[in-house]
């Protein structure tokens, strides 16, 4: 009946008076149109505040049309009273508001060495908004938490494509009490967009957005973490020093949770050419986990000297950043000779976590946070092009059969994996339900591997 309850809220769609936000795409780098995966470009480092329009998206599945109408929050498990609020019985308890940086665990991904599997983000699966909403605390003392309550569940409108699991998570009973742990229906003073949860979506400040559950119909209190696909097998981390390559043990990792302290440069970008001697602006953004950025500092000589850059200090900051904000900083550098130079930035916090100089690798791609580089070229005026984007093959027909039936080649092509990785590939979307015949199964991991390997270019 659950299940059921949920198609309709979908399919009910657009017969409501209190619409989401439905922003335009501008300028994002589209790493799958469908489920929809987009990325912010480089410069939208430069905004304090990203437009909706600017505004990342992370989708496991097809975007629900929620019919505002007709959604309520349940409210069950391990509590006293049992409620299920329409979104204006929500919107009576207290309104709060707060600036956080939303950030995507599997961010920066795509720069991992050895290559990983997955939406192959690079700098931009990040943004910074304003949310507002209600306290999740203020939610739940209504319903009364039992002594049992250890974990809260989330579930959305979002139904699962094929046989994949369906995407739930939970966070334990501490972080959801924090003040600063909303149910928002805002997002920059408008509704959320369908694309980033509307009616109502978690906000965990500090914490990865595999936490800021989307489209929320559902808030379980269990009595133990969730144990269901995207707890125990996917957004985990090792706790310790992973080898680069190599397959971790699963009893050894943890919930991805907190955000790791990061900067990213957004002027000048790689390839820039800048005159020698005149003072040049550098510049970008700083964001932590729960512990504030301290300071950003820049490299021009490889990491040998830092020099400070200045906080909160660009147009744009029009007020405090908040604890969960992130920092505009910027600063300025001159070239000192003609040839190429190598800019770097890096991020500490106040509990003294820094940006590290090489990658921490883990098997997922999550938390990358490898200080960001970005070589330019004194001497000479003008921006050179970029390589050309390479061209996508023609998929043969076995397997647009096998593998274009629930999303396109996009989210296929941006992968560089082995070929073990593409058959462990293979065997998660057979799993979900890819028609993959065995005659067909290893010219279809040769197709993959030959040109989505490791060593194709992009
Ligand atoms: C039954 C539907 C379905 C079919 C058929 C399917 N996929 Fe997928 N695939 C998905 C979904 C849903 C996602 C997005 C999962 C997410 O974002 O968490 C996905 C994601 C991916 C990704 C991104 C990495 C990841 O694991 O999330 C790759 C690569 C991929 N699919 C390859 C393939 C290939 C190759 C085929 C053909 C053999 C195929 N898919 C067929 C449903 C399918």
């Amino acid at each position: 009946m659950r299940l059921s309850r949920r198609h309709l809220l979908v399919l009910s769609a657009f017969a409501t008076s209190l619409r989401a936000g439905e922003p335009v795409k501008r300028g994002m780098i589209v790493r799958s149109a469908r489920p929809e995966d987009l990325e912010m470009p480089l410069d939208g480092f430069r905004d304090w505040i990203t437009p909706l329009e600017r505004f990342f998206v992370r989708s496991h599945v097809y975007t629900p049309a929620v019919d505002a109408a007709q959604w309520k929050l349940e409210v069950g498990g391990e509590v006293r009273n049992r409620l299920s609020l329409t979104l204006p019985e929500l919107q009576r308890l207290p309104k709060v508001e707060l600036p956080g940086v939303l950030e995507c665990a599997g961010n920066g991904r795509g720069l991992f060495q050895p290559t990983v599997p997955g939406i192959q983000w690079e700098y931009g699966a990040v943004g910074n908004a304003v949310w507002a909403g209600v306290r999740l605390r203020d939610v739940l003392e209504n319903a009364g938490l039992r002594a049992s309550a250890r974990d809260i569940l989330f579930d959305g409108a979002d139904l699962p494509i094929g046989k994949m699991p369906d995407f739930r998570r939970s966070i334990p009973v501490r972080k959801a009490l924090h003040p600063d742990t909303l149910l928002a229906y805002q997002m920059n003073g408008r509704p959320l967009s369908r694309s980033h949860g509307f009616p109502l979506r978690a906000v965990v400040p500090g914490w990865a957005g595999d936490c800021w559950v989307k489209w929320v119909t559902s808030i379980q209190v269990l009595d133990r973490e969730y144990e269901g696909f995207f707890m125990r097998t996917a957004y985990r981390i090792p706790t310790y020093a992973a080898q680069p390559g190599q397959a971790v043990d699963p009893a050894r990792t943890a919930p991805v949770t907190e955000l790791r302290v990061k900067s990213v440069i957004a002027s000048p970008q790689d390839g820039a050419r800048l005159a020698v001697g005149k003072p040049h602006a550098v510049s970008g953004a700083a964001w932590s986990g729960e512990s504030p950025v301290d300071r950003v500092e820049v490299s021009a000589d490889g990491g040998r000297s830092w020099f400070g850059a200045e906080l909160d200090r660009s147009a744009g900051t029009h007020r405090a950043p908040g604890r969960y904000g992130w920092r505009l900083w910027s600063t300025h550098w001159t070239p000192p000779a003609p040839g190429p130079h190598l800019l770097m930035a890096r991020a500490m916090s106040v509990s003294g976590a820094a940006q590290p100089l090489e990658p921490a690798w883990n098997p997922s791609g999550y938390l990358g946070n490898t200080v960001h580089r970005v070589r330019v070229e004194a001497g000479r005026a003008g921006t050179p092009a970029g390589p050309p984007a390479r061209p996508v093959p023609a998929f043969p027909v076995e397997a647009r059969t096998a593998c274009l039936g629930c999303h396109g080649e996009d989210i296929i092509a941006g992968q560089r994996l082995t070929r073990a990785q593409w058959e462990r590939e293979l065997d998660k979307m057979i799993g979900w339900g890819a028609p993959v015949t065995p005659a067909d199964r290893s010219a279809l991991v040769e197709f993959l591997f030959r040109h989505f390997g490791p060593a194709s270019h992009r």
